[in-house]
């Protein structure tokens, strides 16, 4: 039988810098080629180690590892929205900002494995929903069988359709 485990990155652990590195880089890089823009190592890198730098600074923002059998085959950076987008996200939403499951171990169920964990980690923060703007190759279908529905709301960033789950 697998063994799962979810471990949130500490900046101090360098095993947890190398094996959020080794799956984040890959998981930039697919997103980049999905939109056909370029992909720079060391900005991707910076990028890493900031938002590695921040965990831990409350207890609402989260950056996790998932290990099957020690195997580390997905990453996931979410947290709970504190400021929203003026105008069309409340505060208090949860916000999935990266998640990857590494290709050799997609279709098996394990991205459906970790998000239910995400899900029940934001419903303890006090998340009423979850947003989050999917990638529209290989997130969109996945997060749409999550139950991700179109809000047809435009994120301003990003420019991309913000997709919501009710949670509660
Ligand atoms: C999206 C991603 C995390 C899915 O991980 P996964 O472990 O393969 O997902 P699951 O096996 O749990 O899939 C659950 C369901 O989602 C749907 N799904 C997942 N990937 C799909 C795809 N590429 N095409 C169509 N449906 C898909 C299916 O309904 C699937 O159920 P099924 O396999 O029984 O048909 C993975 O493909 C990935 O990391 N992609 C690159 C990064 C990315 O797009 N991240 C999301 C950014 S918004």
């Amino acid at each position: 039988m697998n063994t799962i485990n979810y471990i949130q990155i500490q900046k101090e652990n360098s095993k947890h810098v190398e094996d959020a590195k080794a799956l984040w880089l890959p998981f930039t890089a697919e997103l980049k080629k999905h939109k056909d823009e370029r992909f720079y190592v060391d900005q991707v890198t910076d990028n890493l180690m900031k938002r590695i730098g921040i965990q831990g600074l409350r207890d609402t923002m989260h950056f996790e590892l998932m290990y099957i059998n020690d195997e580390c085959i997905g990453v996931c950076n979410f947290a709970i929205d504190l400021g929203g987008i003026k105008g069309l996200i409340d505060k208090g939403y949860g916000y999935i900002m990266g998640f990857y499951i590494t290709p050799d171990k997609r279709r098996l169920g394990h991205g459906r494995t970790f998000f239910q964990h995400i899900e029940n980690v934001l419903i303890a923060d006090g998340a009423n929903y979850i947003y989050l703007t999917p990638d529209e190759v290989t997130g969109l279908p996945f997060w749409e069988s999550m139950g991700f529905v179109n809000s047809h709301l435009i994120d301003p960033d990003e420019k991309l359709p913000i997709f919501i789950k009710k949670i509660k």
